[in-house]
């Protein structure tokens, strides 16, 4: 059923009519497509819901082509990113060309969806800004940091699932508690997967988070078990690279800490109030579990 949504995906970006940026497009791996198996799960697979799926997928990889550039990353997905290979200035028009063009296709929709997606991506953006100004300082405030990953992350697969089920007539606030749950939940196993995975089952760089500046739930959680010297340690290493022997240090504190573990139960309650949200809906409760059992 994702292959439709990759087709239709395909179909608007070739509309736009310039073949240097269909090629490009058709560089970028698909990734897990979780927004779209949501939609395509709560609302069928009538039209519809195929469109609304490509045009949730497009901006969603408008998203990441943006991320990629502002945080500078060489890797997506296992693969060069696109600003690695044709530079900044490309992989910000191919965002905007995708995501402008999902706006067009946006259009079609009635305006409770079209609103309600719209909002969601000016909440991205005020996420991502967030979680720019967040890593020039070591931030140990908890709920600021899930403030900030629901922005960037959860709302729009909160605004996805809601959609969804306003397209099906189903409960739309049920259906956006568990997207925004799901959502979180999903960014903090995100974080957890950046401290315990590794380079090649990840498809980017393992251990980064915290060079970049990102102070994840983990260490936060670390943060607040460490005292004195230790504590010091944690802070002078924030924000940049790190020798291996620094980085081993890291890793073995976050886990032996228990602030691994934390940061997972937070998780678990998350999908669990998920779960709750939808409760008999099996399918969407197995979504939840895979997620919290992924590797990638
Ligand atoms: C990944 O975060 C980034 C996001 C989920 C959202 C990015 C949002 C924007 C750039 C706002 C602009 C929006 C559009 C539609 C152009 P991450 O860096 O923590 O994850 P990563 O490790 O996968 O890169
Ligand atoms: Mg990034």
């Amino acid at each position: 059923m994702v292959e439709a949504v990759a087709r239709r995906m395909q179909e608007m970006v070739a509309a736009v009519d310039y073949p240097y940026a269909t090629g490009l497009f058709e560089t970028l791996s698909g990734g897990k497509r979780l927004r779209a198996r949501l939609i395509m799960m709560i609302a069928g697979e009538e039209d519809a819901a195929v469109t609304l799926a490509a045009v949730i997928e497009l901006i969603h990889a408008a998203s990441l082509l943006h991320d990629d550039v502002i945080d500078e990353a060489q890797l997506r997905r296992g693969t060069p990113s696109v600003n690695a290979t044709e530079g900044s200035k490309q992989a910000v028009m191919l965002g905007d060309i995708l995501y402008s063009k999902a706006f067009s296709e946006l259009t079609q929709f009635d305006a409770r969806i079209a609103k309600s997606v719209a909002d969601a991506v000016t909440s991205l953006s005020v996420g991502e800004m967030m979680d720019v100004q967040m890593a020039k300082t070591f931030n140990e405030d908890d709920k600021r940091y899930l403030q900030m990953l629901y922005l960037k992350t959860g709302v729009l697969i909160e605004a996805a699932a809601k959609c969804a089920a306003l397209l099906a007539g189903k409960d739309a606030d049920a259906y956006a508690l568990y997207g925004k749950n799901l959502g979180i939940a999903f960014q903090i196993i995100d974080d957890i997967l950046d401290i315990v995975s590794d380079e090649a089952t990840l498809g980017k760089p393992a251990m980064n988070d915290f060079v970049e500046g990102k102070c994840t739930l983990p260490y936060i959680h670390l943060y607040r078990t460490l005292e004195g010297e230790a504590r010091e340690r944690l802070l002078a290493l924030h924000g940049r690279s790190a020798t291996t022997e620094e980085t081993q240090w890291l890793k073995a504190g976050l886990e032996s800490s228990g602030a691994v573990k934390a940061a997972y139960a937070q998780a678990r309650a998350l999908s669990d109030e998920a779960k709750r949200a939808v409760s008999g809906d099996a399918p969407l409760e197995a979504v939840i579990e895979s997620m919290m059992q992924r590797t990638f």
